[in-house]
């Protein structure tokens, strides 16, 4: 028998098994129902052991950021990694083309330097580098516009050696809250249109774009349903996290991971203090302006309203206001990623009771 959730020392990051499970296997169904492949990004919970459940599930692959992420995920056997991420310095470019020898890799290009960089790289290597070119969907991040822009990259793309162009991919979340579900939906299509529209402007001037990858945890489903997607990269769907839950994308009765506390203190009729601060939670804001940092899993009406590295500080609702010192609290963090990423292992519960612990294993890589 496993030791129990509040034997562990406080504060620490816990999953709900059978939770991420069943949000696993529901993300799985609908995208086989829709048609589409499955390439969770895997910088959401950075732990080998996840990516295998994910692949059995039906997942083809997983998405990465970092070349350091995608070594860690290679080196425990998970070789199909889509590195969603512009690699440009040498020592990186380096890394990569190392590991495309043990792993089934795909590239991402946003600009002409990018891809000369990258195929510089894989012809010293003697190897061919499988690309695909990242559209700009609005949300001034990475990206080429479409247009005579991607015409002229992708066209780049295609001439340079030791690469091969096969598809594109496009990122823009969703945080639009006052919309709705209604809204999510049209936005998601609109992501899946703009990428299949772009795909066949590039088809119609002769270039093989196999691959149209699409969505996040709020658009994936919406993206998939648009016909010409072939791929869909959500991330926080296994977890779920304060955000997520305020999108719409997810129910507060499918969030997995929580942040374990206890109240250190309790100055004020309506506050109280946990020993989980930004080095748990992590300072990511909310989306949905106001909310604070994150919310108690028992009481969703309760925020942390401020963060110091190790104090949470919680506005108590009415409802919440029975905690004492000592109490143990569940905390939904706003952003998994990033509290995730701030944590060595994870404790894995089911009915209370801790199971295993995971390593976070692909942790603080940032190369
Ligand atoms: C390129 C890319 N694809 C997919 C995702 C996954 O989105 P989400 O975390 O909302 O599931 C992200 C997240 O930042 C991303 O940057």
């Amino acid at each position: 028998m496993g030791a129990l959730l509040d034997d562990l020392a406080t504060p620490f990051l816990y999953v709900d098994l059978d939770r991420m499970n069943r949000n696993i296997e529901a993300m799985a169904t609908a995208a086989r129902e829709l048609g589409v492949r499955l390439r969770p990004h895997a910088k959401t919970h950075k732990i080998p052991e996840i990516a295998r459940r994910q692949m059995a599930a039906g997942a083809t692959g997983v998405t990465l950021a970092k070349v350091s992420e995608a070594e860690v995920f290679a080196d425990a056997g998970i070789d199909d990694l889509f590195i969603a991420y512009q690699i440009v310095s040498p020592a990186q470019l380096e890394r990569l083309t190392r590991l495309s020898r043990r792993a089934r890799l795909r590239c991402a290009v946003d600009s002409r330097a990018g891809a000369e960089r990258l195929s510089t790289a894989a012809t010293d290597a003697g190897i061919e580098l499988q690309v695909m070119l990242e559209i700009d969907l609005g949300i001034g991040r990475t990206g080429v516009r479409t247009g005579v822009d991607a015409f002229q990259l992708a066209q780049r793309v295609a001439d340079l050696p030791g690469l091969k162009l096969i598809g594109i991919y496009g990122f823009r979340g969703f945080r639009a809250f006052a919309d709705g579900a209604e809204g999510r939906e049209a936005w998601g299509r609109a992501e899946g249109e703009a990428l299949v529209s772009a795909a066949a402007d590039l088809r119609a001037i002769g270039l093989p774009i196999a691959e149209v990858s699409a969505g996040s945890t709020p658009t994936a489903l919406p993206a998939a349903s648009v016909r010409g997607v072939t791929e869909i990269r959500p991330g926080q769907y296994l977890f779920g996290c304060a955000n997520v839950v305020a999108q719409g994308a997810m129910r507060a009765d499918d969030v997995a991971l929580f942040a374990r506390a206890t109240v250190i203190s309790r100055p004020a009729e309506d506050r109280a203090v946990v020993d989980a601060g930004s080095k748990t939670l992590s300072t990511d804001g909310s989306w949905e302006p106001g909310c604070g940092f994150g919310y108690l899993a028992s009481d969703p009406s309760t925020r942390v309203a401020s963060l110091w590295e190790e104090h949470g500080v919680l506005h108590l609702e009415e409802t919440a206001r029975g905690l004492q010192v000592g109490d143990r609290v569940s905390i939904v963090p706003n952003h998994v990623c990033t509290a995730v990423n701030l944590h060595d292992r994870i404790a894995v519960v089911r009915d209370d009771r801790i199971e295993a612990t995971w390593m976070v294993a692909a942790r603080g890589r940032l190369e």
